[in-house]
C-alpha cells in the first residue's frame, strides 16, 4: 500500500490478547490512523474490555477515544468469558498495572460509530474483531450506515475450516449470532477474515520476546506477557504449535488485510449465520450462486461478502515483525 494513503479506522474489539496484538500493529503501521476504539463483551466483560483498551493505548503513549459498548448478546444467553485463553483480565493476568489517566468517551460504542460515520462520510473503515453487537446496534440507529462507511472488515466466522467453539462455529460469531447475521446481510462493503486464514498463521512467542527486547518499553513488555499466557493455551491445544510455542494471531489479520490485501486469496459469496440450535454461530456461504434454492434467505437479494480463503502466512508474519520493530513507540 502507498504510505500516503492513510486509512481512518474505528477498531471494534474485546481485548483480548490477539486484539492487543492487532491494536499495536495498527498503532505502529504508518498507513493506519485509529480514530476510535469501540469495545464489546467477548473475551472479557465489556467493562474490562474498555479498561484494557484505555490501558493499552495509554502505555503506548496514545490518547484515542475509547467507548464502552454492548454488555451481552442480542438474544442468546450470555456466556462466561474464556479466562483460560486470555486470562481473567484479558491480558494474560498482568501482575500489576501502572497508573494511567486516559478516560472513557461517554458515548455508547454504537453512537460513536454513527457519529464518526456521519461526520466523515465514506472515509471510515470499521475493523471489528469481537462479537458484532456494536455494529448491529449502530445499524439500527442509522440505517444508512453501510453507505456512510468506506468498508467493514471483520475477524470472525469460517467457511471450510472447523470452528473453535463448536465443530462449525467461530467464537465471535457464536457469541452473538443474531447480530452477526444482521451484519452479513446489511449491504456494506464487507470482508470476512475468518478461521480459514487465521488458523494458517502461527506467530511464535519468541517473536514477541524479540520485539520486547528491542524496545524495552512497557507496551511491548505487556504484549509479551499476554502472549506468553495465550500461547500456553494454544500450545496445549495443537501439536503443531506445541513444538514451538506460539499462537494464532486471529485479530491481527484483519489489519493485515487492510494494508496488504494481496497477501490473501478471496472468494465472493452470500453468507448467513445459523442463529439457533446445534449449528448456532455457523457462517454458511452459498458457493453455488447459480442454483435457485427452494430454501428462503439465499436469494440474489442478499449482499455479497468477500471471504479470505487462503493467506501468505510468511508474508503476514514478516509484515508484523517489520512493523512492530519500527520506531512507533518513540513519539
Ligand atoms: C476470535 O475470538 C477471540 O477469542 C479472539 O480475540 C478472536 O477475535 C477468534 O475466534
Ligand atoms: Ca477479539
Amino acid at each position: 500500500m502507498d504510505t500516503s494513503t492513510l486509512r481512518k479506522v474505528i477498531y471494534d474489539t474485546d481485548p483480548g490478547v490477539d486484539d492487543a496484538m492487532a491494536l499495536y500493529f495498527a498503532l505502529a503501521h504508518p498507513c493506519i490512523d485509529v480514530v476510535g476504539i469501540t469495545t464489546t463483551f467477548g473475551n472479557v466483560t465489556v467493562e474490562q474490555a474498555a479498561s484494557n483498551a484505555l490501558y493499552l493505548t495509554a502505555i503506548a503513549n496514545r490518547n484515542i477515544p475509547v467507548t464502552q459498548g454492548v454488555k451481552t448478546p442480542w438474544f442468546r444467553a450470555p456466556g462466561t468469558p474464556p479466562d483460560f485463553i486470555h486470562g481473567g483480565d484479558g491480558l494474560g493476568n498482568l501482575p500489576s498495572r501502572v497508573a494511567t489517566s486516559n478516560q472513557l468517551d461517554p458515548r455508547t460504542s454504537a453512537q460513536f460509530i454513527v457519529d464518526m460515520a456521519r461526520a466523515n462520510p465514506g472515509e471510515i473503515t470499521l475493523a471489528a474483531v469481537g462479537p458484532l453487537g456494536n455494529l448491529a446496534t449502530a445499524l439500527k440507529l442509522e440505517p444508512l450506515l453501510p453507505s456512510l462507511l468506506q468498508e467493514v472488515i471483520i475477524m470472525g466466522g469460517s467457511v471450510m475450516e472447523p470452528g473453535n467453539v463448536s465443530p462449525v462455529a467461530e467464537a465471535n460469531i457464536w457469541n452473538d449470532p443474531h447480530a452477526a447475521d444482521l451484519v452479513f446481510t446489511a449491504g456494506w462493503k464487507l470482508t470476512m477474515v475468518g478461521l480459514d486464514v487465521t488458523h494458517r498463521v502461527v506467530t511464535e512467542l519468541s517473536l514477541f520476546k524479540k520485539i520486547a527486547e528491542h524496545h524495552r518499553h512497557i507496551a511491548t513488555d505487556t504484549l509479551h506477557h499476554a502472549v506468553a499466557f495465550y500461547s500456553t493455551f494454544y500450545s496445549g491445544l495443537h501439536k503443531h504449535i506445541a513444538q514451538t510455542p506460539g499462537c494464532f494471531a486471529h485479530d491481527l489479520l484483519a489489519f493485515i488485510y487492510l494494508v496488504n490485501p494481496e497477501l490473501f486469496t478471496l472468494e465472493n459469496g452470500r453468507i448467513r449465520v445459523a442463529t439457533e440450535g446445534l449449528a448456532q454461530g455457523q457462517t454458511m456461504m452459498n458457493r453455488r450462486d447459480y442454483i435457485d434454492y427452494p430454501q428462503a434467505g439465499w436469494g440474489q437479494g442478499q449482499p455479497l461478502t468477500q471471504v479470505c480463503m487462503q493467506v501468505d502466512s510468511a508474508g503476514c508474519i514478516a509484515l508484523f515483525e517489520n512493523t512492530l520493530m519500527g520506531s512507533w513507540l518513540e513519539q
